[in-house]
C-alpha cells in the first residue's frame, strides 16, 4: 500500500512576496510536501486583483521539475527543465504579477477562454438569435474579448497527488459575459507528472449553449534565453493540412494541403528555414491528422544547441502555431532583456478559428447538458 506523508507547512514571515500592481502587503506561503517523494506545491501571495487574493504556486516534480502557475488568468509564469547547459525556465513571462498587469500583454502563459482565437466581426448565429461579443482584435474578437480568461482571478486548490502535484483551477463565467450567453463553470487542472510531462485538462459546463475553445497560451524557447530568437527550433506538425487565412487572420473555410508549401511541418524544419516565404510569420492553424488514439502526439518542438524538446499531445482537432510575430521589443522580462520579434513560439492546442461562422468546421457549442472536455499535454524531455 502506498504511504503518504503529506506536511503542510505554515511559513508565515519568511515568504518572499512579490506584490501586484494593485498588491496588498500580506506575506506568506504554505507547502505541501510529500516527503516520500518529494514533489510540492508551494503556495505564496502575490497581490490582488479585482479586490481578490492573487497567489504564485510553484509545483515541484519529483524528479525536480519546475513550474510556477498563478490563480491570476491561470498563468503558468515559469517552466524549468533540465538542458545539457543546466537547468531553464523555458516559457517568456515575468517575476512579478505587476508584469502581467501592464498594457497590452500578450496572452504570455494564459490561459485563454471563452473562445481562443478569432470569431470574425465578433458575430456568429446560434439557432437563429444573433450574437455579438466585444471586439478586440481590430474587427474581430480574439481571446475571449477585452476581459477574457486570462485577466481574471481563479479559484485555486492544489492537488495533493504525491507522484504527480497539481493546481485546480475554476471560474464561472457569467451569463452576458463578453456576450457570450450562458453560465459557463470552468475547471483546468494542471498536473507536473512522474513522466515530466506538464499536463492541463479542460472541463466545462453551460445552462445555454455556447462557443467554448479553451486553450493555452505559453511562448517557448527552449534555449531559455528570450534575447535568443527561436528561428532555429526545429518543429514537427502532424498535419496535411491548415487552414488558409485573410487579411486579418480568419480562415477562408478552405483546408488546404500543406504539401509543398512552408507550411509542411510534417518532417522536421528549422522555423526560420522558410518563414519569410509566409507573409507576416507563421500564425496558423493546423488541421491535425487523426489517429485511433483521440489523446495523439501531435507535435514536437526541439533546440539542439541545449538538448530540450517538448512533445504535445492532444484530444484538440487544431494547432496554432504563432511564431512571436507581434512581439516587439517593448516588453521586457524581469532581467531587463526585451522581448523581441520570434523570442517564443505559442503551440495552442484548440478547434479552429471562427468556428462559430464555419458550420463546415467541427462545433465548438457546448450545449447545456453536455460536457466539455479536452486534455493537452507537454512533455519534457532532454536529449
Ligand atoms: C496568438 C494569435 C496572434 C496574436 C497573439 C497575441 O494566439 O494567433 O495572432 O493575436 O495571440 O499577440
Amino acid at each position: 500500500m502506498k504511504t503518504l506523508i503529506l506536511i503542510s507547512i505554515m511559513i508565515l514571515s519568511l515568504a518572499a512576496c512579490n506584490n501586484g500592481g494593485s498588491g496588498n502587503n500580506k506575506s506568506g506561503s504554505e507547502t505541501t510536501t510529500d516527503s516520500t517523494k518529494g514533489s510540492s506545491v508551494r503556495r505564496e501571495t502575490w497581490g490582488t486583483v479585482d479586490g481578490k487574493e492573487v497567489y504564485l504556486f510553484t509545483l515541484t516534480s519529483q524528479n525536480g521539475f519546475e513550474a510556477k502557475i498563478s490563480n491570476y488568468g491561470g498563468l503558468i509564469t515559469s517552466l524549468k527543465v533540465p538542458g545539457r547547459d543546466g537547468t531553464a525556465n523555458i516559457v517568456l513571462g515575468f517575476d512579478s504579477l505587476k508584469g502581467y498587469l501592464q498594457k497590452d500583454v500578450p496572452y504570455f502563459g494564459a490561459l485563454i477562454g471563452r473562445y481562443g482565437n478569432r470569431i470574425a466581426k465578433g458575430r456568429f448565429t446560434l439557432r437563429d438569435e444573433a450574437f455579438t461579443l466585444a471586439v478586440n482584435n481590430g474587427e474581430n474578437h480574439l481571446h475571449g474579448g477585452l476581459k477574457g480568461f486570462d485577466k481574471v482571478v481563479w479559484d485555486a486548490t492544489p492537488v495533493e497527488d504525491a507522484s504527480n502535484p497539481g493546481l485546480e483551477l475554476k471560474y464561472l463565467s457569467k451569463d452576458g459575459e463578453e456576450g457570450y450567453a450562458g453560465n459557463l463553470n470552468v475547471t483546468v487542472r494542471y498536473t507536473l507528472t512522474a513522466q515530466n510531462e506538464l499536463q492541463v485538462e479542460y472541463d466545462a459546463t453551460t445552462d445555454k449553449a455556447t462557443p467554448v475553445n479553451l486553450t493555452q497560451h505559453s511562448y517557448f524557447n527552449l534555449t531559455g534565453d528570450p534575447s535568443k530568437d527561436i528561428l532555429e527550433h526545429t518543429l514537427t506538425i502532424n498535419a496535411d493540412k491548415y487552414t488558409p487565412v485573410d487579411k486579418g487572420l480568419i480562415p477562408t473555410g478552405e483546408l488546404k494541403d500543406v504539401k509543398g508549401t512552408p507550411f509542411d511541418f510534417t518532417t522536421p524544419h528549422k522555423i526560420g528555414e522558410r518563414i519569410a516565404k509566409v507573409e507576416g510569420g507563421y500564425d496558423h492553424n493546423w488541421v491535425l491528422n487523426k489517429a485511433t488514439d483521440p489523446m495523439r502526439l501531435v507535435a514536437t518542438l526541439a533546440d539542439s544547441a541545449s538538448g530540450r524538446k517538448i512533445e504535445v499531445y492532444t484530444t484538440e482537432p487544431g494547432l496554432q502555431f504563432y511564431s512571436g510575430n507581434f512581439l516587439d521589443g517593448t516588453l521586457a522580462g524581469s532581467d531587463g532583456k526585451p522581448f523581441n520579434k520570434h523570442a517564443g513560439l505559442c503551440l495552442e492546442t484548440q478547434h479552429f478559428p471562427n468556428s462559430p461562422n464555419q458550420p463546415s468546421f467541427p462545433s465548438t457549442v457546448l450545449q447545456p447538458g453536455d460536457k466539455y472536455h479536452t486534455i493537452t499535454k507537454y512533455k519534457l524531455i532532454t536529449q
